[in-house]
């Protein structure tokens, strides 16, 4: 609720500036713009059945229980000490991220990639998953999930998932008839 009044303040300081649909624009959320990076990325080790350290990074609320050696994965407001930043690559030497190499065993994110996910946790880590998604999410958690994980997973998750098309998720189910 705190993140949807921070939009609707962000949505009535731009209106007042030029730009306003730019700035608009740059909002990231998590449903539309962070959840389908980490789809493809790194959620083929990171969710429920294969939570690698722990983490699933399908749903905010399990990213912000976070993983067992680094904790919450995300430190709202502040992408620097954030583990899901800390982890990449490109940040290991110096910045704090342990011996880790996300995504493990992959191609760094792109800066442009990173760019997004720091842009997201400085803004607040916006939830705009929708209204009735909890439902559906839950129900897909508990009962279709458990038989793709069966009989799907092998072939349709990750980076190398067959015709892109990942099942781990309700988004990339979705995303069949896109
Ligand atoms: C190929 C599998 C794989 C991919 C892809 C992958 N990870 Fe991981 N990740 C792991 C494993 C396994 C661990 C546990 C530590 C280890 O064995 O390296 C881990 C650990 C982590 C941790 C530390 C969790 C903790 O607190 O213990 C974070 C944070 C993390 N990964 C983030 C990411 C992010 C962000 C991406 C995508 C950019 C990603 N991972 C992609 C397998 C993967
Ligand atoms: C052994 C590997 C394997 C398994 C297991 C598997 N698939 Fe596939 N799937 C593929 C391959 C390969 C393709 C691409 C086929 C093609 O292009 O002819 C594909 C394509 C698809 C497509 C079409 C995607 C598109 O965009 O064209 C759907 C939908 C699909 N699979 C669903 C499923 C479901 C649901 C399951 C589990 C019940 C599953 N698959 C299990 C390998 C697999």
């Amino acid at each position: 609720m705190k993140l949807r009044a921070s939009i609707v303040f962000l949505c009535i300081a731009a209106a007042f500036v030029p730009g306003c649909a730019y700035a608009q624009a740059e909002i990231v959320g998590f449903d539309r713009d962070v959840y389908p990076l980490l789809e493809k990325r790194c959620n083929g080790c990171h969710h429920a059945e294969e939570a690698g350290g722990g983490l699933d990074l399908t749903r905010l609320s399990t990213m912000l229980r976070g993983g067992d050696d680094l904790g919450p994965a995300i430190v709202p407001g502040k992408p620097d000490e954030s583990p899901l930043i800390k982890v990449l690559h490109n940040n290991v030497a110096d910045k704090g991220g342990g011996e880790y190499f996300m995504p493990k065993d992959g191609d760094p994110l792109t800066a442009h990639e990173i760019a997004l996910l720091k842009n997201w946790i400085s803004q607040g880590a916006l939830d705009d998953t929708p209204k009735f998604a909890d439902e559906q999410i839950a129900f897909f958690e508990k009962e279709i999930r458990p038989i793709l994980f069966e009989h799907c997973f092998k072939c349709h998750a990750g980076e190398d998932a067959e015709s892109g098309l990942q099942l781990t998720s309700r988004q990339g189910i979705e995303r069949v008839n896109v």
